[in-house]
């Protein structure tokens, strides 16, 4: 039973993980003097942390049959950036609270002002930033040319100010950024430690359900590439988004990691101009900019992102190891699967690469998580091993297994029509996944086994 009296607990700085007791050292990631002492539950704010009986003041007083419930009480609305949109699957949900997450100087905060800016001409919208000055965003606002004459902007970074102000403009977009410099007067803990954060995106958080607000907060991500904190915030938002940096400085990858309204991994892709986030609609013309002398060792994959397909060059090199232990590395791919497909290859193909440096990669930054990319992946290490040319239109999916076997993939009709789309006239893909329709101008070649796959690239 909740009880109306508060209580405390004991959580890491670190990492979130709750006691029920004071420790030395978290048990879950190993820091040490990291557990403080938290208060569960305010009842004088409506208990953040825990609602209890007393504190809980939601709108939710009755229950009701599911088929009951209107779902036009979930209506969305554009963010005007469709990318942004497609991420979120299909838009913005009144009440839902988002997580942007990122690196600093991912562009985070230039993102958030361009929709806010452009929003505000038509909604209530409210921009708090903790971490640049008012000047520093007008003056960025001005340089990106974005219509500046409705978004209120306020420079704060204590939630009860925050609050109020919320109270005043009645925002129906709020935007903090970041949740790690928002603090509670009410707390003793510092800034962007775990209690602070976690009190404060509750409050947010709570505020937005309640007054049908869509919540932006931005989060730093911390070295290892998780947010700050990520325990503690992951159950209150309805949304957790990532702005990624690729290795081609230029472009943006925006990632749906937790959504309680539409797919997850969608991605969004954006170009870093001078005149800030431009969309990029059709990502699989800027990841083929290949190079005009054809090389051996390249082969293009279409791989499912989400809802739609995206073309990528997959480049791999190997060659003649001076060390004992060949190297192997992986990069925008993952290193596990990079070992089973050179196993595969020796047990399955007869090709030794055992005395051989190994080098993947993807090219413009993408990462690649999807086991379609096996068989180009494969393809690609023979092309280099062999030092043969792929034919530039060739396009190649598929997953390969460790017995040999070509397995089919999902939406192989779309990948191949992507293909197409981009110039591609030849394909190798499973047999399972051959085209029920002719795809007019392509070849499409099914196979089941690796052997297959290899008489295949022979041509
Ligand atoms: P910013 O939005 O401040 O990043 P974050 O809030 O995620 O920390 O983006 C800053 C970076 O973006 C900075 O490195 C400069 C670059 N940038 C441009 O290249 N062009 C632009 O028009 C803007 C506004 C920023
Ligand atoms: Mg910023």
């Amino acid at each position: 039973m909740a009880k109306t009296k508060s209580k405390t607990a004991f959580v890491c700085n670190e990492c979130g993980s709750e006691y029920s007791k004071w420790q030395g050292q978290c048990s879950d990631c190993g820091a040490w003097n990291s557990v403080v002492e938290f208060r569960l539950g305010n009842p004088a704010r409506g208990g953040a942390a825990a609602p209890s009986k007393s504190g809980y003041s939601g709108a939710l007083a009755e229950a009701r049959v599911l088929k009951d419930i209107d779902l036009d009480e979930l209506p969305r609305f554009s963010s005007g950036i469709s990318e942004l949109d497609r991420v979120l699957g299909g838009g913005l949900v009144p009440g839902s609270a988002i997580l942007v997450g990122g690196n600093p100087g991912a562009g985070k905060s230039t993102l958030l002002l361009q929709t806010l800016c452009h929003l505000a001409q038509q909604v209530p919208a409210l921009y708090i930033t903790g971490e640049e000055s008012p000047q520093q965003v007008a003056m960025r606002a001005q340089r990106l040319a974005l219509p500046t004459d409705r978004l209120q902007l306020m420079s704060e970074t204590s939630v009860e100010a925050i609050q109020a102000a919320a109270e005043q403009i009645k925002p129906k977009i709020l935007v903090v950024d970041s949740i790690q410099v928002v603090h509670s007067d009410e707390l003793t803990s510092a800034p962007g430690s775990v209690s602070q954060v976690r009190e404060c995106a509750a409050w947010l958080t709570r505020y937005a359900k309640q007054t049908g607000t869509v919540l932006f907060l931005v989060g730093h991500v911390t070295k290892d590439g998780s947010l700050a904190g990520p325990k503690v915030l992951e159950h209150m938002i309805d949304c957790s988004i990532l702005l990624e940096d690729t290795a081609d400085s230029r472009f943006r990858m925006l990632r749906g990691q937790k959504n309680r309204f539409g797919a997850v991994n969608e991605l969004g892709v954006f170009a870093m101009t001078g005149e800030g986030l431009k969309e990029v609609k059709n990502p699989s013309a800027i990841f083929l900019n290949r190079a005009t002398e054809p090389a051996s060792g390249s082969a293009v994959v279409a791989v499912w992102e989400g809802t739609r397909p995206l073309l990528v060059e997959i480049q791999a090199l190997v060659d003649d190891s001076q060390i004992a232990n060949p190297r192997r590395v992986a990069v925008g791919l993952e290193q596990n699967r990079l070992n089973m497909l050179l196993a595969v290859l020796h047990r399955h193909g007869g090709l030794q690469l055992g005395d051989q440096d190994v080098f993947a990669n993807v090219v413009g930054g993408v990462r690649v998580l999807e086991t379609s990319a096996d068989l180009a992946l494969l393809c690609a290490l023979v092309s280099s091993f062999r030092d043969r040319v792929l034919p530039r239109e060739l396009v190649i999916f598929g997953e390969v297994g460790l017995a040999g076997e070509i397995r089919p993939v999902p939406s192989g009709q779309e990948r191949l029509a992507e293909a197409a789309k981009h110039g591609f006239t030849q394909a190798i893909v499973p047999r399972a996944n051959l085209p029920k329709q002719p795809i007019p101008g392509m070849d499409v070649k099914g196979v089941n086994k690796l052997g297959e796959a290899l008489a295949a690239l022979e041509g």
